[in-house]
């Protein structure tokens, strides 16, 4: 995700934002920017790429002013590029904005700014902000008053700090799901996206809460909620040493990417889910009714855990588009002779956008004339600029190498492409879309529902750190989430780990099974439930031991299983977003218990742009 540094004080801006932005290069970034308030006038600098460039960029042209803001981009609208990287400023600029988050409707508030007469100089959702404040800045309206006056248009997430040219005593801040705290110092203030930023210079901290707004001075700091109510916020002390803050305390950045699912999934969808009407919206995938008629097969290509994501939506596909779908791994599909043509949709993902195989069989579907569309979490990357059409996941940087947030941001960007399709050509009903639309939405607080099942999994995990081996079962739209659960478990913790289709068992793999193979089975609710429970007494009566994940009411699985993790039941096909949760949990649990490198497995690389 984007950083946001600010300060106003007795030091000269610019190097406190600076060295807050170096705190949150670990985020992951595309571009970078300062902007002060200097001899009564905006001064901003802004550099593509990393911070020394930024650094560079200072030393030739320096900039001085005790009040600034500063912000590393992780693109989400619009290239990284120099006019992209915020702070944007308004037409007069004189006022200067950073905005973590997405502004859902920035296209309707943009177009309208347009024809009020507003000039955009960048791609970004950002730049909204800026101008909107100025349409509400004049001799009566604080930039305070401003600011609260936009966001009452504005849907969408944000975290941001505006300052204004004219007042050099004041930056205001505000917040809605993204986060923001003050840092409080004497004679001075901070502001971060991420308390990492602020360690060096304070450990008391405001975070401030959803929907509040805040004018920090040197001196004084007020807080308003959403209403524009004042109020108080309690300030906390943080007890965090730099690396912890890094990692939002969490242990691990598997663990604290795991924890991050509710958010990202959101922010996935978010924007393209329409609330008027139950439709959803891909303003970046411009497949009209026409060529979606024309299309005779869709042909996904990915490696890895991207690969499973695609495993999972040929079920989604074929069953709401109605068009015969296949999936293949990249570095196989590019060395056969695949059968492409521009009746062929082929659908490339890629957390990175840069893996080689991946690359190399898009510019072979390319050359084959057939329609690419890339699902992507890397803005700019290469396969997102060379697709013809690309849906961002929006998941934020991935640090850790095991893939956990990009895999269900993925799932969660095909569930949307399948349904715009779907939708388009005919093949869903307006019932089913809006059921599905109802199911999505509640997505969130279902993970976070399954994220409190932590515990339990770990304890059932160090009942199993031992185990040389493990088998993955589960059937239909649940296997790739099989397969995904036992890649985790084998990158992280070296078990070796096989996943399968389990009505497949008996043609060879059960002769595998006894008291040393423990079973992992994906059980909740399914129109083939029965058969599962059937696989499961197949494995149960030649000794293995049986870790279930189920559904509360299904009931028989307390009989059949050694151990249950009861997840919270969702429809049928959107369960693997919920299902894939325990065992990232259970991989993670026991990597640490093994005392294996989590974030950094032995041999693997979080992109893999060589063959
Ligand atoms: C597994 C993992 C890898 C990647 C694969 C593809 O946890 O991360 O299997 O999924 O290397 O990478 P991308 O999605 O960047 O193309």
């Amino acid at each position: 995700m984007c950083g946001i540094v600010g300060y106003i004080g007795g030091k000269n801006a610019v190097d406190v934002v600076y060295n807050g932005l170096e705190k949150l290069e670990y985020r992951g970034y595309d571009s970078a920017g300062i902007a002060v308030i200097g001899e009564g006038k905006i001064e901003r600098r802004r550099s593509v790429g990393k911070l020394v460039n930024l650094k560079e960029n200072l030393n030739t042209n320096k900039i001085f002013g005790n009040l600034g803001i500063g912000h590393t981009r992780w693109a989400t609208h619009g290239k990284p590029s120099e006019e992209n990287a915020h702070p944007h400023t308004d037409c007069s600029g004189k006022i200067v904005v950073v905005h973590n988050g997405i502004i859902e409707n920035y296209i309707p508030l943009k177009n309208q700014l347009q024809k009020e007469g507003h000039i955009f100089a960048s791609e970004t959702d950002t730049e909204v902000i800026a101008h909107l404040i100025e349409k509400y800045y004049n001799e009566k309206s604080s930039l305070l008053d401003a600011v609260q006056s936009a966001l009452k248009e504005i849907r969408g997430a944000y975290a941001l700090c505006a300052i204004c040219a004219d007042d050099k005593t004041q930056v205001v801040v505000a917040r809605k799901d993204a986060p923001l705290v003050i840092g409080l110092g004497k004679e001075e203030n901070f502001i971060a996206s991420d308390v990492s930023a602020l360690l060096a210079y304070t450990k008391d901290v405001i975070f401030l809460e959803n929907g509040d707004t805040a004018q920090v001075r040197k001196d004084s700091i007020k807080i308003f909620d959403g209403q524009c109510n004042s109020v108080e916020r309690k300030s906390q002390k943080v007890l965090w040493n730099a690396l912890q803050a890094e990692k939002g305390g969490y242990k691990h950045f598997m663990l604290k990417e795991i924890y991050e699912q509710t958010q990202t999934i959101q922010d996935t969808f978010r924007g393209r889910i329409s609330d008027e009407e139950n439709k959803i919206i891909l303003q970046s995938v411009g497949l009209t009714k026409e060529d979606l008629l024309k299309i005779s097969r869709i042909c996904i290509v990915a490696c890895g855990t991207s690969y499973h994501a695609g495993l999972t939506a040929k079920f989604l596909f074929e069953n709401f588009t109605k068009i015969p779908t296949e999936v293949n791994i990249a570095s196989e599909f590019r060395y056969a002779e695949p059968v492409v043509d521009d009746k062929v949709l082929t659908v490339f993902i890629s957390q990175s956008g840069e893996t080689a195989d991946t690359l190399a069989a898009l510019r072979l579907a390319k050359e084959k004339k057939s329609k690419t569309v890339a699902i992507c979490n890397v803005v700019g990357s290469s396969i997102s600029r060379e697709a013809d059409y690309v849906l961002y996941t929006h998941c934020g940087p991935e640090i850790g190498v095991a893939s956990t947030k990009a895999f269900t941001g993925q799932l969660t960007a095909l569930y949307l492409l399948v349904m715009f399709m779907a939708d388009k050509k005919g093949t869903v009903s307006k019932k089913q879309l809006a059921e599905f639309i109802a199911a999505l939405r509640d997505i969130p607080t279902k993970i976070a529902e399954t994220l409190n099942l932590a515990d339990g999994i770990k304890g059932i995990a160090k009942l199993f750190q031992n185990t040389k081996q493990f088998i993955y079962l589960a059937r239909n739209i649940n296997y790739p989430i099989a397969l995904e659960g036992a890649l985790k478990l084998k990158e992280i913790s070296y078990i070796y780990a096989e996943g399968y289709p389990a009505g497949e068992m008996k043609h060879g793999p059960i002769a595998l099974i006894d008291e040393t193979m423990p079973v992992m089975v994906i059980a909740t609710d399914s129109k083939i439930y029965e058969k599962i429970l059937s696989n499961i007494e197949e494995a149960k009566a030649r000794g293995a031991k049986i870790i279930a994940i189920a559904n509360k009411d299904n009931t028989e699985i307390v009989k059949n299983s050694d151990y249950q993790i009861f997840v919270p039941s969702t429809q049928e096909y959107l369960s693997p977003l919920i299902n894939v949760i325990p065992l990232q949990f259970f991989a993670y649990y026991i990597s640490v218990m093994k005392g294996c490198d989590v974030d950094q497995p032995r041999n693997l690389a979080k992109s893999v742009t060589v063959e």
